[in-house]
């Protein structure tokens, strides 16, 4: 049975809950229990990694802009506001680009590098101005990892394994030596490296038998120089497809760290996607529900490699999530630029706790996509930026990086919208290297709120301090007009006495508490 159903009937004492100015609307007080006596796993700060694609103005425009001079730089404003959520490692440069890259078109003289066109995305000419070295010089500035995707789809071992040795080796060595003519002396030290992006489609079209042979090829010329072990990264799952983790897992499952599960959330059809602020109360209870499905696809895809890597060496990288819509009017389809509100909010909300939860599986995860690309933390236009809403939930998770797992037992309720009903709420908690437990909760109930009586199993808490992030519509967003329409605020909204802690969870809308 899943965790969703399980929730549902979960018992819900329904009680005349004490209101808050204003709501009409009564409340269920729910249970949570957090086993802080329990803790086991770390979450990996991975989770909260992000995704950065040569695709329509995720790198250009975003990252990458011109100044009047005609120099190509990096944007100030992006990085600083991007160091702000602790981006704990870049995924480069794609996505399906990645199986069209060639790397060494991005190297030396700027004004000699080849062009191409971006036939993946959008049809515009790349003129590789963004390659190795600006990458590199982007993750430095941004004080993150870099983690490169290699070409497996229509390149060649020897073009992945040149690549590796360019940015790794030490000295002495062809591709070192050609790194040094460009102007860097010292390796990078990448480890984290994927073998191909999405090989069951965009990647190669590839089953899974052939997709395992392939990997193990590629991977065997990946050698380890000096410190530099390669972290592996093989191409996961399209969602549901437990078929490609069975055989990929019993193939090559000894030659791979990483396994890549790639699943959107959309509403509508793919093709026909939902718009991005124009929507109703259906279309939000939707998008929930769909996204709720992340679980039963961890949960399955983690039961697979439980039975190839019982001790769990090799980690699940959710390597591309988040929600994609229809773009916005005007723009150009290729490039999957759309707008971004409280609701994609709490789909980031709901995923990154669930991600928390099975933190022992998933060590790594890689919304889509950085800047003006699909759920993106940032939108530009030309010299200015606005922060999404989705950016403040990364804000607000920043307290869970490499934090210690504490289990919790959630009676989640339920959100009934019709005939239908999902759990109203979710939760996570863990226990920072200070001796501070941070919760995370969200609401997914448009209307109503929920009271929730928290016990903490194993310490003593004894003050507690709170944000929120909420709005008064569920298409509430940012623009560049209206830059802070969403924006957390304090969250004052619960008492502790006695140890208990009580929280009244406004409709659609996170909650973090810190407590001691
Ligand atoms: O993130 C957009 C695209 O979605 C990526 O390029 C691809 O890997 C996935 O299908």
């Amino acid at each position: 049975m899943s965790g969703r159903i399980l929730a549902i009937l979960w018992m819900s004492v329904l009680v005349t809950a004490s209101r808050a100015p204003g709501q009409e609307v009564p409340s269920q007080t729910l249970r949570l229990v957090i086993h802080a006596d329990q803790a086991t796993d770390t979450i990996s700060r991975h989770i909260y990694g992000h995704f950065a694609e040569h695709l329509g103005r995720d790198i250009y425009d975003g990252f990458w802009t011109k100044a009047n001079t005609g120099e190509w730089h990096l944007r100030e404003d992006v990085i600083d506001a991007l160091k702000r959520i602790q981006v704990p490692n870049l995924r480069w440069p794609g996505g399906c680009f990645a199986d069209y890259y060639h790397w060494k078109d991005g190297i030396g003289a700027r004004d000699q590098r080849p062009t191409m066109v971006n036939t993946m995305w959008g049809g515009v000419t790349e003129d590789n101005s963004f390659g190795t070295h600006e990458y590199l010089e982007l993750v430095n500035r941004l004080g993150t990892e870099p983690f490169i995707v290699g070409n497996v789809g229509s390149g060649t071992v020897q073009e992945m394994s040149e690549w590796w040795e360019y940015v790794n080796h030490p000295g002495g060595s062809p591709m070192a030596d050609l790194r040094q003519e460009n102007g860097r002396d010292e390796p990078w030290n990448v480890s984290m490296w994927g073998v191909g992006n999405e090989s069951w489609g965009c990647g190669g079209t590839m089953t899974p038998e052939y997709y395992a042979d392939v990997y193990k090829r590629f991977q065997t010329f990946l050698r380890a120089y000096g410190e530099v072990r390669p972290f592996r990264v093989a191409t996961g799952p399209n969602s549901g497809d437990y078929n490609w983790t069975e055989v990929v897992m019993r193939e090559a499952g000894r030659n791979i760290d990483g396994l890549d599960l790639h699943y959107y959330t959309i509403t509508g059809d793919w093709g026909r996607w939902g718009h991005a602020t124009d929507f109703g109360e259906a279309e939000w209870f939707e998008m929930m529900n769909n996204t709720m499905q992340m679980e039963e696809f961890i949960d399955g895809h983690s039961a697979i490699m439980d039975r190839y890597d019982p001790r769990g060496r090799v980690a699940l990288i959710v390597g591309e999530w988040g929600t994609w819509h229809q773009v916005e009017e005007g723009t150009n389809p290729g490039f999957l630029y759309q707008q971004n509100t409280l609701r994609d909010a709490m789909v980031a909300a709901w995923n990154l706790n669930l991600f928390n939860n099975h933190a022992r599986r998933v060590r790594g995860a890689n919304i889509a996509q950085t800047v003006n690309v699909l759920q993106a933390m940032v939108l530009t236009r030309g010299q200015e930026m606005i922060l999404t809403p989705t950016y403040h939930v990364f804000e607000l998770y920043t307290v869970h990086h490499d934090a210690l797992l504490l289990p919790t037992d959630l009676d989640a309720g339920s959100y009934t919208l019709g005939e239908d009903s999902i759990p109203a709420l979710s939760a996570s908690a863990s226990r920072d290297a200070g001796g501070r437990i941070h919760l995370t909760l969200a609401n997914l109930d448009p209307n109503a709120p929920r009271t929730l009586a928290t016990t903490v199993v194993g310490t003593a808490i004894s003050r507690g301090s709170g944000r929120i992030l909420t709005a008064d519509a569920m298409n509430a967003h940012n623009t560049f007009e209206d830059p802070r329409a969403v924006e957390p605020a304090e969250f004052t909204g619960f008492t502790l006495e006695n140890g208990l802690l009580t929280v009244l969870i406004p409709p659609k809308s996170l909650v973090v508490l810190e407590l001691e």
